[in-house]
């Protein structure tokens, strides 16, 4: 409970304008803990880097919501000059796309622009031999996403694009029943967003419990699945259960933040677990910024002290 109301306080203090002024002004030095930089040459640097101790990279070009179609094409270009950079540099292009910063909600020629631009996305990544994971937003947005992860599924395949699911919503159970006819390729996270009691858990020790089943159910049913957190115990639960089921290493992956225990990402590498970081980079690193420093009361001493220190 404690950890949902500090959680609750930093998201809203954080979307406060004048505070977002004030830590957009100061805090880039700071963010550079969360953030690969802010061009796609940093980004791509962190994977090759990363890559020296085994842990492999899911490039994310940070960005959310835009209200205007060519602001949403434009963003949908560079996640194209994205997957190209990395496809030339020998990266995989593994990287994860925010339907909302691709114009998802907003119609053109009778058609959602998030789907046209994710069917670009999505297409250049099948061409690689890459892979486009549609990250959730917040639970407005859970329909539509879900909705588009399944005709994209059908049109590319699931070995180029997936989706994610957050055990905190009472509604996943269901959702994820509903996708088993595709056998998708899921990334299975807490959830960031501030929601509503009448949608999300308020209990920490639910949302947990519901994060098992939700790995577990997925595991069983035969699917891979990307066990997105830094959650100790649950990731012991989870090596425990693989074991158990006769389930094997390839069949499942952690997956973490960028700059976000980077002690147990090499540790999992060394033991030989398929380990993957999702890499972050860009201007618009704020909002991103903000659920990082939500997520522990840590982090937010970390701001101030690395402000006061100017
Ligand atoms: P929990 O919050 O219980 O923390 C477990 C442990 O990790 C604690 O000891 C905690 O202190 C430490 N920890 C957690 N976050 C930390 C941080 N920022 N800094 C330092 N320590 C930290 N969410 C979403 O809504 N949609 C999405 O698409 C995604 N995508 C995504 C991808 C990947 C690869 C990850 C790892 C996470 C996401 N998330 C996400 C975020 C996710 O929903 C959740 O907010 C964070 O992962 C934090 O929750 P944990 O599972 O780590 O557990």
């Amino acid at each position: 409970m404690i950890d949902q109301i500090y959680r609750k306080a930093v998201l809203t203090v954080s979307g406060q304008k004048f505070v977002e002024d004030l830590v957009r002004k100061q805090g880039w030095g700071l963010a550079q803990r969360f953030v690969a930089g802010e061009e796609v040459d940093g980004a791509i640097a962190a994977v090759k880097e990363l890559q020296t101790e085994g842990i492999l990279g899911n490039l994310d070009l940070l960005g959310e919501f835009v209200a205007s179609p060519d602001k949403a094409n434009e963003f949908a270009d560079k996640v194209l000059h994205l997957l190209d950079a990395a496809h030339a540099a020998g990266v995989m292009p593994y990287a994860s796309v925010k339907l909302s910063a691709v114009g998802q909600g907003q119609t053109v020629d009778g058609q959602d622009l998030g789907l046209i631009n994710a069917r670009r996305i999505v297409g250049k990544a099948k061409e690689y031999g890459g892979f486009i994971c549609l990250d959730m937003e917040d639970h407005p947005r859970v329909d539509q996403t879900l909705e588009q992860f399944r005709i994209l599924a059908q049109e590319f395949g699931t070995q180029h694009v997936g989706t994610v699911l957050q055990s905190y919503l009472y509604r996943t159970e269901e959702d994820r029943n509903s996708l088993d006819d595709l056998h998708p390729n899921l990334r299975i996270v807490k959830g960031a967003y501030l929601e509503p009691e009448s949608v999300a858990m308020p209990d920490k020790a639910d949302v947990d419990a519901s994060y098992r089943k939700l790995v577990y159910a997925h595991m069983k049913a035969g699917n891979y699945v990307n066990v997105a957190t830094h959650d100790e115990n649950i990731i012991e639960d989870v090596k425990h259960f693989a074991l158990a089921h006769g389930i094997e290493k390839d069949a499942y992956e952690f997956q973490m933040l960028y700059g976000v225990r980077r002690d147990l990402q090499r540790e999992l590498a060394a033991a030989g677990y398929r380990v993957r970081a999702y890499i972050p980079y860009g201007r618009d690193w704020y909002p991103y910024f903000s659920r990082r420093i939500a997520e522990r009361p840590a982090n937010v001493m970390f701001i101030l002290k690395g402000m006061l220190k100017g």
